[in-house]
């Protein structure tokens, strides 16, 4: 996009005022003083504006492959945020959909649409999140009909909503949830006397972890993966 349209969806400014800030010296492309407006810019550049930093126009999607260690909050003092991982100017401020424990890897998907967000966490839309569990010991068949009849968790007042279970091997399988309790997966796993030794979530809704991304990665979604949701 022309860096002065860019400029003027974002800040609000006139193209005319913003044409008028370059003259003067006032606007910034990945460090260099630009006074020409029909240079392209996009997501990937660093454009300052009386020395602020000025985001590219729209709303921002986008999927990360949460590598182990790094934490869904904000900040905990002690483990790196998946948001630190972003490199875009006022990463921090963007809203994470549904976390994953510190120890689970995988799809998480970050926006500054916070409707879209909520479509995402809130168990009313029913948004399926397809998790790989790896257990300490096998899983018997009967866990299938449990999980879907729902399971009573330790210390929560209702059932949990029907769960699709399937087992790939002995100690493996792969679980669909539609709502986003704490530590829901392995607390069902130790309601069945089982205990979760590895878990990764491998997608949400339709949107699929992109198999190129490694853990600490991420990659902007399409149109056709926003709309998805
Ligand atoms: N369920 C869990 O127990 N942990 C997660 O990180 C996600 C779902």
């Amino acid at each position: 996009m022309r860096l002065d349209k860019y400029l003027a969806q974002s800040s609000g400014f006139s193209r005319k005022e913003v044409r008028r800030f370059m003259k003067a010296g006032e606007v910034v492309v990945n460090d260099i003083e630009v006074t020409d407006p029909s240079i392209h810019v996009g997501e990937d550049d660093e454009v300052y504006l009386s020395g602020y930093p000025v985001d590219a126009p729209g709303d921002k999607y986008i999927m990360l492959h949460k590598p182990l260690g790094c934490v869904c909050s904000n900040d905990d003092g002690t483990h790196p945020t998946v948001l630190s991982l972003i490199d875009l100017p006022r990463a921090e401020e963007l809203t994470i959909c549904g976390r994953l424990d510190v120890d689970t890897t995988g799809l998480v998907l970050i926006t500054s649409n916070g409707k879209w967000a909520h479509k995402i966490t809130s168990p009313k839309h029913k948004t399926g999140k397809l998790y790989q569990v790896t257990t300490a010991d096998p899983i018997p068949e009967d866990a299938v009909e449990k999980f879907k009849q729902g399971l009573m968790l330790h210390n929560d007042k209702e059932r949990t909503k029907p769960a699709e279970l399937t087992l790939t091997a002995s100690n493996e399988a792969e679980v669909i949830l539609t709502e986003g309790r704490y530590h829901q997966v392995k607390r069902m796993f130790a309601a069945i006397g089982n205990k979760v030794e590895e878990l990764h979530r491998a997608r949400i809704g339709n949107i699929e972890l992109d198999e190129y991304l490694e853990p600490g990665e991420y990659r902007f979604l399409t149109e056709e993966e926003i709309n998805s949701i």
